[in-house]
């Protein structure tokens, strides 16, 4: 078999993608003494990291003395409806205190109380004041201050380069075949451990914070196909709040921020209606609670005439406004001439965050290849059924780091790296045979797949809707047999895109067989036909490839507290909020329950789940 013409680098680590979980790994292995490489589909300055807008998590307790490592572990594992690994979410809480303080110190440059402690605000469900932030951009001034200290560690990154597949021998890793979306110029990486740091796949949702072409799923493609398994797949975060207007950027994420800083919800009758849902945490409930609150006032028609519900920081002043959400405050401008200092905001429910992904080790970030490693929104483990704010920010730093040293430590132990000329010359053919002509092309079937997943595969699903998607999606592939993909010297976008869309519809298959296995409603995973949380569905759903490529399914039995973290929660105050929440979700009485019956009564089990979509 012929290789193709290409470029070999060859490093100890390789690591793909250059947000922020990637660029935290890749300090850790040059610290080590090891060389390291990142690649990275988009702009380096302008990772999806920059997207996590209102802040990052610690339990540093300075505002709030009782705070603890132990309260952010409760607070983290019982409002993900316990469906997370324990110890990943130990670790985490554990943690972030020192390594937000680390970043700070770097230059990220968080606010600061007059005692020149960091300053904290409330962001949902959190007990207590424990979100970190640089004003509404904390994403961003992290992103810049990683890519700082990356740059004075001189480790090279890549931007601009299309990894199309993990090169694997024997469940075993040794490199990535990736391509310069520019010039097409194709180059083998070699490596001795490879870390993916790629994302998750919100962007298939047509109403998305992603923007275009990141969050594709183009890690689960690869982490499928060389072995890995998917857990937690249906567990799609829908942030509650998303800009509506104009239609080419809706779903841009209003940071939860606006809440936290005292924003109220409001609907077109003028009632703050999150009293109806949470009346205890109101706006500072949950996502998943104020997500199907946004939805449940849109849907039953007390909703703004563009489909969505007021979110007013109108009471507070201009300053105060610039001061704490400068970025919020130039978006709206900006987008629709609107100065949220007098008027309010309109939003909607976005697909926001992947909560499952690759199965990793929760200590090592390792996974089932050898020496693959995955972290930050990549990887499942961490948020069960519902992600808090805050702690995404806070995952990529520590699992970051994690994955950077365990990979590092593997690296040094390996003698001689493998090779396979029969792995790469068929990597090659992979992608020849996508180079053709034909009378499909890809972004029109990408735009198809973000409506299917929106209609189908939304906020409120249920077994008749996901078995549509799903055919849906197979009619969807079968028209890549037809697909036009021309590159020539200067451009081979198509050939980017027709990559990124064989990874979403995987995606897209693995997470609505997952949501069809989980026949409850718990936290982001809402089913009108199962509309109670069911306690004896103790599982994690598990989504791994066969030899023939197909997708299987299975049920991974949930992971258990230890003895110490059960003793943990038995001798911390658990919010009565959570108890109480959860009491009601059990006995099928919860807001979001009543307001599954409520919608399901109205319009059925069909016709109202299209809301919003042309
Ligand atoms: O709303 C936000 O600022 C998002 C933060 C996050 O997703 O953690």
């Amino acid at each position: 078999m012929p290789l193709g013409d290409h470029l070999t680098q060859i490093t100890n680590v390789l690591v793909i993608g250059c947000g922020g979980a990637g660029l935290r790994s890749a300090i850790e292995i040059k610290k080590s003494g090891l060389d390291v490489c990142i690649l990275g589909k988009r702009p380096k300055t302008d990772a999806h990291t920059v997207l996590a807008a209102g802040g990052i998590n610690a339990a540093l307790g300075n505002l709030d003395k009782e705070d603890t490592w132990e309260q952010h572990f409760i607070d983290t594992y019982l409002e993900g409806y316990s469906l997370g690994d324990p110890s990943k979410v130990e670790i985490m809480a554990k943690e972030s205190p020192a390594l937000v303080k680390e970043i700070d110190q770097w230059g990220a440059n968080f606010a600061k109380l007059k005692n020149g402690e960091l300053d904290q605000r409330f962001f949902g469900a959190h007990k207590y004041r424990r979100t970190c932030y640089s004003g509404d951009f904390t994403g961003l001034s992290i992103l810049k201050t990683l890519l700082k200290k990356a740059d004075m560690l001189k480790i090279p990154i890549y931007d601009n380069q299309y990894v199309t597949e993990l090169l694997i021998r024997e469940n075993t890793c040794f490199g990535a075949m990736s391509f310069n979306m520019s010039s097409s110029e194709r180059t083998v990486h070699l490596a001795d451990a490879v870390i993916l740091c790629t994302g998750g796949h919100t962007r298939l949702w047509k109403k998305s914070s992603s923007r275009k072409n990141e969050n594709t799923g183009d890690g689960y493609y690869l982490g499928l196909k060389a072995g890995c398994k998917l857990i937690d797949m249906e567990m799609v975060q829908f942030h509650p709040s998303g800009m509506v207007l104009p239609e080419e950027i809706e779903g841009t994420l209003v940071t939860e921020a606006v809440r936290g800083e005292g924003g109220k919800l409001i609907n077109n009758e003028g009632e703050r209606f999150m009293k109806n849902y949470d009346q205890k945490r109101m706006e500072l409930s949950t996502r998943d609670k104020v997500a199907i609150a946004n939805y449940t006032e849109i849907i039953e028609g007390r909703g703004t005439k563009n489909g969505g519900v007021f979110l007013d920081i109108s009471h507070k002043s201009k300053d105060f406004i610039v001061e704490k959400l400068p970025s919020i405050y130039r978006q709206f401008l900006e987008a629709q001439m609107l100065d949220i200092s007098k008027k309010p905001m309109e939003v909607a429910p976005t697909a926001h965050y992947s909560m499952g992904g690759i199965l990793v080790n929760p200590e090592t970030l390792s996974t089932s290849v050898e020496g693959l490693f995955a972290a930050g929104e990549v990887a499942g483990g961490l948020h069960g059924a519902n992600r808090l704010g805050g702690n995404s920010l806070a995952e990529i730093i520590i699992f970051g780091k994690r994955a950077g040293i365990a990979s590092s430590d593997y690296s040094k132990k390996i003698d001689q790296q493998l090779r396979s000329n029969k792995t790469i010359a068929l990597a090659h053919e992979n992608i020849n045979k996508f180079i053709k002509n034909g009378d499909e092309l890809v972004r029109p079937l990408q735009h198809e797949l973000r409506i299917i997943m929106w209609k189908y595969c939304g906020v409120i699903k249920n077994e008749t809707l996901l078995l549509e998607g799903l055919s849906k999606i197979e009619s969807i592939k079968t028209k890549l047999n037809n697909i036009d993909v021309r590159i020539n010297k200067h451009n081979c976008e198509d050939l980017a895109l027709i990559f990124d869309l064989q990874s979403s519809l995987l995606s897209a298959k693995a997470t609505i067989i997952s949501a069809l296995e989980r026949n409850e409603s718990r936290g982001a995973h809402q089913r009108s036909d199962f509309p109670k949380l069911d306690s004896s569905c103790k599982f994690n759903c598990l989504v791994s490839m066969d030899k023939n490529s197909n997708l299987k399914i299975s049920k991974l039995p949930l992971k258990e507290l230890n003895e110490k973290l059960k003793l943990i929660i038995a001798n911390t105050r658990v919010p009565k909020a959570i108890i109480g929440d959860l009491n009601a979700q059990l006995n099928g009485v919860s807001a979001g329950a009543n307001a599954l019956k409520r919608i399901v009564n109205k319009f059925g089990q069909g016709e109202f789940f299209f809301w919003n979509v042309i």
